[in-house]
């Protein structure tokens, strides 16, 4: 690694870069220890600009089991199409397996979605970022105007980091729209999920998203049963923290 990671510095500096800009940076300083977290949407705006810099870019992606079949397929399609093992984590079948055995496949409608998402998602992805150094999401401030209005381009991930594991999380994508995402996608026809065919915009496990009608937020269209500030799966906990 190259000279020390000052995030505050940094994320002030590159606040009005582009994303290949940002993406660059982080490659100079992390190189083969970046991983980009692939989430089968449209994020794949950030994995196809990753892989134009880097063609041995690192990417994983968080099966919870319960994704749409469009949603596997289309991670293959990607796999195939960029010739990348795109690494793909499973939760831990010991916290599972109690898990449904008590409460059935479908508790989250009752419980809320923190439970679930904590042993499918969140847990998964706690093992795979004590491994790495810095990690890279499609996280947009329009996703969300509840939680990620304030999204930085750079920040310290307090969440899944630690004083003895400084962890970078980079949002390159951070600023862009979701005309501006559409817009990429569609002039360099890069690979999209089909479910965006069928009035999908957010796209996450397939019982806990569903399409919006027109002129809905995206973000209506996950949790639908929940507050539209609880709408973040721990994922992205820190969001929450800084909305305070
Ligand atoms: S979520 O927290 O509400 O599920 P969202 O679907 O908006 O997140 O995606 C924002 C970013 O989080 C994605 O661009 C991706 O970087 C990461 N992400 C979300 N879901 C996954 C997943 N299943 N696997 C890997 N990364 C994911
Ligand atoms: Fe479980 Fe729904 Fe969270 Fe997926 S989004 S991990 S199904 S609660």
């Amino acid at each position: 690694m190259s000279a020390p990671f000052d995030v505050a510095q940094l994320s002030a500096a590159y606040a009005d870069r582009s994303p290949q800009d940002i993406l660059k940076l982080a490659f100079e300083h992390f190189g083969d220890d970046l991983w980009i977290s692939f989430s089968g949407a449209e994020d794949v705006v950030l994995l196809d600009m990753a892989w134009k810099l880097n063609k041995n870019v690192r990417v994983f992606t968080l099966d919870t089991g319960r994704l749409h079949s469009e949603t596997y397929r289309f991670i293959e399609q990607v796999r195939e199409h960029y010739s990348l093992p795109i690494e793909i984590l499973s939760p831990d079948a010991k916290l599972l397996e109690p898990l449904v055995k008590e409460k059935g496949l479908f508790s989250f409608y009752r419980d809320g979605h923190g439970e679930c998402c904590g042993i499918r998602k969140i847990e998964p992805l706690r093992r795979k970022l004590a491994t790495v150094s810095a990690w890279a999401t499609g996280q947009r401030r329009d996703q969300s105007p509840g939680t990620r209005s304030s999204v930085p381009v750079i920040e310290a991930d307090m969440t899944f980091g630690s004083q003895s594991h400084p962890l970078i999380k980079f949002n390159p994508l951070s600023k862009m729209t979701s005309e501006e995402v559409w817009g990429y996608i569609r002039m360099l026809e890069i690979p999209y999920n089909s479910l965006h065919e069928r009035g999908f915009i957010s796209i996450g496990c397939e019982p806990c998203t569903r399409p919006v009608l027109p002129n809905q937020h995206e973000r209506e269209g996950r949790w639908w049963w929940e507050e539209a500030t609880h709408k973040e799966c721990g994922l992205h906990a820190g969001n929450l923290i800084a909305k305070g």
